[in-house]
């Protein structure tokens, strides 16, 4: 649908193209670019921060940039993220110590904001802060990596979410993240996701030279 959003993770992107390859998947019919940010203390993995952000923006990336922040702390690295360029800012609230304080972090720094929800943490921190939110993002593997398999159990969590989410006032993106991938995709949509990250399930199917490499699979999400 037109208000379906589907989101590549650079994560799985050859990063020694980086600006070629969004470049690629945005021609190819993307909406926005995830950008996974990890600190090796949050989660068991270190990947890309600000700089990089700010390297797609100048090279010319128009498109909303989803930055998805695995990093414990989170506030001191919001402004750098904003000044870079990002479009949504989520973080997981474990890694907060004072949820509703980042909350008007990332909003007063201009940037859409968002909570995400591991496999197995509860949604009770949400009811308080719904009306503060732009995004909900539930991950379907934990986080860390790319390439890993589609965890069952975030369906009903994304059909309880999507109940909750239809009773608010305001939009509420609802974005799923991990194991996403064509042959899925249909039954997560179903669940009440309507913003679809997907990683190995788009980058790894690359076909050197062609710039329209990922058509095939992007428009058959
Ligand atoms: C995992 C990241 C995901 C990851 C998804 O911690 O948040 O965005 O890149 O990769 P795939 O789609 O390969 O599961
Ligand atoms: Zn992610």
């Amino acid at each position: 649908a037109a208000s379906d959003f589907i989101a590549p993770s650079i994560l799985s992107a050859d990063f020694a193209k980086l600006g070629e390859e969004v470049d690629n998947v945005l021609a190819s019919g993307a909406d926005i670019v995830h950008f996974d940010v990890m600190d090796n203390h949050y989660v068991p993995n270190l990947t890309i921060g600000p700089l990089v952000c700010e390297a797609l923006r100048k090279h010319g990336v128009t498109a909303p940039i989803d930055v998805h922040l695995m990093v414990k702390p989170v506030d001191r690295i919001v402004g750098d993220f904003a000044a870079a360029g990002a479009t949504y800012i989520t973080f997981h609230p474990e890694a907060s110590e004072h949820i509703d304080r980042t909350l008007q972090l990332i909003k007063s720094e201009g940037c859409k904001a968002g909570l995400v929800f591991n496999p197995a943490t509860p949604l009770d921190t949400l009811e308080y802060v719904l009306d503060k939110i732009d995004m909900i993002l539930l991950m379907s593997v934990n986080p860390g990596f790319g390439g890993q398999g589609f965890i069952p159990s975030a369906l009903a969590k994304l059909q309880q979410v999507r109940e909750l989410i239809d009773t608010m006032g305001h939009p509420i993106r609802l974005e799923i993240d991990g194991g996403v991938k064509v042959e899925n995709i249909a039954e997560i949509k179903a669940a009440g996701a309507d913003t679809f990250v997907s990683g190995s399930g788009i980058f790894s199917k690359p076909n050197a030279a062609d710039p329209h490499r990922y058509d095939s699979i992007i428009k058959q999400m």
